[in-house]
């Protein structure tokens, strides 16, 4: 075979490796360029390919570039890590290695060979990181947690009061705690107002969420490493010891992996914890409160939780329910955040006007008090200086409640019929908006009888104004 179609064989192959490989012949111009190296520097392969490296790349010299080195130094590099930014100006970082190919005394080429780490590496800086919090736990992990008391906690809707009042109750025991609601309803605040009401507030709380890790490292994080335990285990104190006479929150228990589950419930049971590959039994005292943003029922038929866990976890269940279940609220919430936000953008906004109020009042908010915040937060921010929130202020796109988007929890919640006959008044509501309130109008626009929307608006109370 002729040394052309050889090279071209090589050429086609290595364009399938995952690692980078540049080759250059004795004269210092490139053989070899394949699609990884190409992607790594960011480098065409036909602005390389058959060029002199030095001219191709003018800023690397015998000192700084391993592939000259190799070619004129007939030095090998094995291994070496090497971290630059790309042509892009991304920060990459690679394991090199280069080395002369001799024939005979003479050099007929140089071969460099990268690896792609920069993931892993930045995985690995994590790692550390977080170990770094771990060990050190009353410098990082505890001061960096918002301290919230019920005193924080707004509401006054009756099937809201209810739960807060079971959490008060639950402050004044051990007992667990499992806490349902949907993302932004306010779950960590219950958690954290359950323990900084409770005999244990002067003690560490700690919040671990399940669905962040992996299996392995979740373990080791909240059972803690004993030396020898796995490859490069140190001995180190998980979150259960860490939270020792305090609590530990588990967020999102229904995403913690199914084996793991087991452990926990051996440990719930028995009350001390074994490091992993460790043989030690160490005691603890821990209140444990779990949280899901999905339903009990949900995680449960599917098996995301063990129901032997389950149970255990859910001594005292609270069930905290969606905003739009407790609309009430959301006048005293949007008052409450009006004022926070005030003070923090130096803004002097003290109510809604009323189809904001209005408008408030009946959006479905998906991201419950979380979202109302947001709004509020994002509306004030960009307030000049008047003194009433408006709907101009909060943008009609950002809560389109005439979008017909269905929100399944809620058809789940309500059933199909007060489902479409929410959806109807909202409906209703935005058609008397855009008529200034003119019922005639709105009517025609509905293509219904007058005396249907005057009905239907009795009926909905579609004009109750706070
Ligand atoms: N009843 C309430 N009164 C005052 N603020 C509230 C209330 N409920 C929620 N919030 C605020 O809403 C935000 C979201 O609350 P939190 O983080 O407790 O929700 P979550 O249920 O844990 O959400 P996720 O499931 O997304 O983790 C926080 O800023 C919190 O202070
Ligand atoms: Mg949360």
């Amino acid at each position: 075979m002729k040394a052309k179609e050889y090279l071209n064989i090589m050429q086609k192959i290595l364009h399938q490796v995952d690692e980078g490989v540049h080759v250059l012949d004795s004269d210092g111009n490139t053989i070899i360029y394949n699609n990884s190296m190409s992607n790594l520097e960011k480098m065409s392969s036909k602005d390389v390919m058959k060029k002199p490296f030095s001219e191709v790349f003018k800023n690397l010299n015998n000192e700084n570039s391993t592939l000259l080195k190799a070619l004129k130094l007939r030095e090998s590099t094995i291994n070496k890590k090497q971290t630059y930014l790309n042509k892009d100006g991304k920060e990459i970082t690679t394991i090199n290695t280069t080395f002369p190919v001799f024939h005979g005394e003479e050099i007929i080429a140089v071969v460099e060979v990268a690896k792609n780490i920069t993931e892993m590496q930045q995985l690995s800086h994590k790692i550390l990181k977080l170990q770094d919090e771990i060990e050190k736990p009353g410098e990082a992990k505890f001061n960096k947690i918002r301290k919230y008391n019920f005193n924080n906690i707004i509401g006054q809707s009756s099937n809201f009061v209810e739960v807060i009042e079971r959490a008060k109750k639950a402050s004044r025991n051990s007992a667990s705690v499992f806490i349902y609601g949907e993302t932004g309803t306010g779950k960590e605040l219950i958690a954290q107002s359950i323990h900084y009401n409770s005999e244990r507030k002067d003690m560490p709380f700690i919040a671990q969420n399940c669905a962040a890790l992996p299996e392995t490292l979740l373990e080791g994080l909240l059972f803690g490493t004993s030396k020898g335990g796995f490859t490069g285990a140190i001995d180190r104190a998980g979150l259960f010891e860490q939270a020792n006479g305090g609590t530990l929150l588990l967020d999102e228990i229904n995403s913690m992996p199914y084996e793991l589950q087991a452990k926990l419930l051996r440990v719930l049971q028995e009350n001390y914890i074994r490091r992993v590959g460790g043989s030690k039994d160490i005691p603890i005292d821990v209140r444990i409160i779990a949280t899901s943003n999905e339903k009990p029922e949900k995680i449960l038929g599917e098996g995301k939780i063990r129901k032997d866990l389950f149970y255990r976890v859910n001594v005292i269940p609270l069930n905290i329910p969606p905003l739009r279940e407790r609309r009430e609220d959301i006048p005293l919430l949007a008052e409450k955040f009006i004022n926070k936000y005030n003070e923090r953008f130096n803004k002097k906004v003290y109510t809604l006007s009323d189809n904001a109020k209005e408008k408030l009042l009946y959006y479905s908010f998906p991201g419950n008090v979380r979202e109302l915040e947001n709004i509020i937060m994002g509306s004030i921010s960009l307030i000049d200086d008047e003194e009433i929130l408006t709907l101009e202020h909060i943008g009609e796109d950002d809560i389109n409640i005439n979008s017909i988007t269905h929100n399944i929890n809620e058809i789940e919640d309500k059933g199909i019929d007060d489902y479409l006959a929410d959806l109807e008044k909202k409906i209703i509501l935005d058609a008397l908006e855009k008529n200034d309130f003119n019922i005639s109008k709105a009517a025609k626009m509905l293509k219904i009888k007058r005396q249907t929307l005057q009905h239907k608006i009795k009926r909905y109370e579609v004009l109750i104004k706070n």
